[in-house]
């Protein structure tokens, strides 16, 4: 916008004085009457300056069109450096003089362009031609020439204001009209403002902080000691007031003016420090209570959070509690009435038969039920043994193949060489063949089963438990059935959840799978698209190890000894299963010897050595345990064979019975019988041969 007035302002001088020459009209020539006229070199070389000015300007401009202003830069710059040249070099002929000859006639003697001029019209023509130069150092270069085309026109003006007849006369400034010095410095003033983003224009156009103060100022600052100067000087000039006198008084003026300004921009820094510390404080404010309420919040959130976990957690017990006395009292009703159909003394044999058989099989199937979720809760007693995980696929295939039913296909895709685990066997066994039955279902009869073993998996992360770079050995089974909701997805796993039919699920598949896994260092992830079928995919610790296989039970050494003859200790702290135990034994032919505690088994044993040919003990038991116990026996009568027996216990579940003989209960007489007898023979045979008598 003032690029552009300034380049009508001088395009309208240019024009006025050149028409002023062509017509030979006077006035037109000088503008201001009474003031010396603009000479034709000067005017063309404005016309130039303000073709060039207006040009450049303006977004808009096309680059075809810019280039042509800096053309018309480069040749007004041309006519600045003839007219600086013909003060500098000794020429026969003078180039004003020469273009105003071509126009009108011989230059008056004492007229012509002044060095001011031409010096002026150069640094604004040098600061159009390189204002949009590639290099920053080249527009720096031509701001600064322009800005120094200002300095030189602006002097001239004020030599005019002043009255400064010595500056006119000779000289630079001499010859240089009134009109020229007002034009040029217009025209530099709009060369400037034609880049406001310049370093020198930026902070007086900026609507940032430095601008207003910055165009507050400074007309303050130059506009008042020239309008004090000029007043100083024309009251000297009519003898109002002395020279001195004047000299002191505008020094003195000038004084308070200045200090005044200071103390204002002084006031103002106050002010902006006073409201920008009112802001930070409440800021400062406003940021704590947006604190206090974020972390009211978050308590809130946390609150809800575990009264949802509580709820969720009480929810999942009732579940478990519910399943697992709905199961029980199944089991226990075909017990209950079995037993009382047993009492009755004319009950034919071949019925009596099959109550026995049915309370034996429920038995088996209570004893599955507390397996499955003792399972699922990690707190089974594993018996961990190296093996081939292909091996063991290969070896289930075939029964697998009879559960699924002829209308399912079953591809087993397995790794080339030995893919060797460590892991529970025939919890890994039970795992696949749960994993199997629920594809079966969900492919409700037919489909395709996929077997695959990989080993030397990393273990990835799965529902947020971080992931393993260790190798494992992944068993994947997928099917083709009806896929899982994402809504169930996340309760799968729950002991009892279960989509099946009354009497088709319990629910305690998965549960049994996830907790052999988790119990094993290993994990379960499931996919599954609705619709298209799921892929169960199990987790287990890889071996380092070769394949040791599970020991083969030790064969007995020399010839068994008869049941019958030998005398067990027997140690629990619950009085009936204790009865029923000895009973148990006895039948089988042992003599026994029942503690309540392992203390007094230690001091039955202490009493008399050798009287007893195994301990076998229960493991949960008030004071030392069963454990302990064992440990002990070890130490003191490393010969003494001990078993335990325990219906759940965590120091079991930890680690696999310690290496002593285990019988889980609930326990059959032939189990019991079985385990003593292996462990009667396997003893050595320190025991000293009975006296003779
Ligand atoms: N392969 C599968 N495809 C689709 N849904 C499945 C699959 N496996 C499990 N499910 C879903 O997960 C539920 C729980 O499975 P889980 O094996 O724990 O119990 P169940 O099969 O219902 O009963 P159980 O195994 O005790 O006889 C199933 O009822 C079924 O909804
Ligand atoms: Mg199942």
């Amino acid at each position: 916008m003032i690029a552009r007035a300034s380049g009508g302002v001088g395009l309208a001088a240019a024009l006025t004085v050149l028409s002023g020459w062509a017509f030979d009209v006077p006035i037109l020539r000088r503008i201001v009457p009474g003031q010396p006229p603009m000479v034709v070199l000067t005017a063309i070389g404005i016309l130039m300056l303000a073709t060039a000015l207006l040009l450049g300007t303006g977004s808009g401009a096309s680059r075809p069109i810019r280039r042509a202003g800096r053309w018309i830069a480069a040749a007004a710059a041309a006519v600045g450096i003839g007219g600086i040249l013909q003060y500098l070099l000794p020429l026969p002929v003078r180039l004003d003089d020469w273009v105003q000859r071509l126009a009108f006639g011989p230059l008056k003697p004492g007229s012509g362009m002044a060095l001011a001029t031409a010096a002026s019209i150069a640094a604004v023509a040098v600061g159009l031609l390189f204002q949009d130069a590639p290099r920053r150092w080249l527009r720096d270069l031509g701001t600064l020439a322009t800005l120094w085309g200002f300095v030189i026109a602006a002097a001239g003006v004020l030599g005019y204001a002043y009255g400064l007849g010595a500056l006119h006369q000779a000289g630079p400034f001499s010859r240089m009209a009134l009109v020229t010095a007002v034009t040029l410095g217009v025209l530099a003033v709009g060369a400037l403002f034609s880049r406001p983003t310049r370093p020198w224009i930026a902070p007086l156009l900026c609507a940032g902080e430095a601008g207003s103060p910055t165009r507050h100022l400074l007309p303050a600052v130059v506009v008042a000691p020239l309008v004090l100067g000029w007043l100083q000087l024309q009251a000297v000039r009519s003898d109002l007031i002395e020279a001195e006198t004047g000299t002191a008084l505008l020094m003195a003026v000038l004084t308070l003016w200045l200090a005044a300004l200071v103390v204002r921009v002084a006031r103002n820094i106050d002010r902006r420090a006073v409201a920008e510390r009112r802001l930070r404080e409440t800021l400062h404010g406003m940021n704590e209570a947006l604190e206090r309420r974020v972390a009211a919040r978050t308590q809130e959130l946390a609150e809800a959070q575990d009264a949802l976990v509580q709820a969720q957690k009480m929810e999942a017990i009732g579940q478990l509690t519910g399943g697992v006395a709905h199961d029980f009292n199944n089991l226990l009703t075909i017990i209950r009435s079995s037993t009382d159909f047993l009492r009755r003394p004319d009950l034919p044999e071949e019925r009596r038969r099959r109550y026995l058989d049915a309370v034996s099989d429920t038995v088996e199937r209570a004893a599955k039920l507390t397996a499955q979720l003792l399972a699922f809760a990690r707190r089974q007693a594993l018996k961990p043994a190296v093996f081939d995980a292909g091996e063991r696929i290969r070896g289930i295939a075939q029964m697998l193949d009879s559960l699924t039913g002829a209308r399912i296909r079953i591809v087993t895709t397995l790794a080339e060489g030995p893919c060797a685990v460590r892991a529970d066997p025939v919890q890994f066994e039970t795992a696949l063949v749960n994993l199997a039955v629920n594809a079966r279902d969900a492919m409700n009869g037919e489909g395709t089963l996929t077997i695959e073993l990989t080993c030397g998996r990393p273990k990835p992360s799965i529902r947020g438990h971080a992931g393993s770079p260790s190798p494992f050995v992944a068993v994947s089974v997928s099917d083709t059935g009806s896929g899982i909701v994402k809504e169930q997805l996340t309760r799968i796993f729950e002991p009892f959840f279960t989509t099946k039919e009354v009497g088709k699920g319990t629910g305690l598949g998965l549960s049994q799978v996830i907790g052999f896994a988790k119990q094993s260092g290993g994990d379960v992830d499931v996919a599954s698209v609705v619709g298209r079928g799921s892929t169960f995919t199990l987790y287990l610790p890889q071996a380092e190890a070769g394949i040791g296989g599970e020991k083969p039970a030790p064969e007995p050494e020399g010839q068994a000894l008869e049941d019958g003859d030998q005398c067990i200790l027997v140690v629990e702290d619950n009085v009936e299963i204790g009865r029923f135990c000895t009973q148990i034994l006895h039948d089988l032919g042992y003599s026994t010897v029942l503690t309540q505690t392992a203390e007094a088994a230690l001091a039955e044993i202490e009493a008399v050595p050798f009287r007893f040919d195994a301990v076998f003990s229960d493991v949960v038991m008030p004071g030392m345990g069963g454990i302990e116990l064992a440990k002990r026996l070890r130490a003191l009568h490393p010969e003494m064979p001990v078993v335990l027996t325990s219906g759940y216990s965590h120091v079991l579940a930890g680690n696999d019975a310690h290496g002593f003989e285990f019988v889980r209960k609930p326990y059959s007489a032939e189990e019991v019988r079985k385990v003593l007898r292996e462990a009667v023979a396997a003893k050595p045979k320190v025991r000293p041969a009975p006296a003779e008598t």
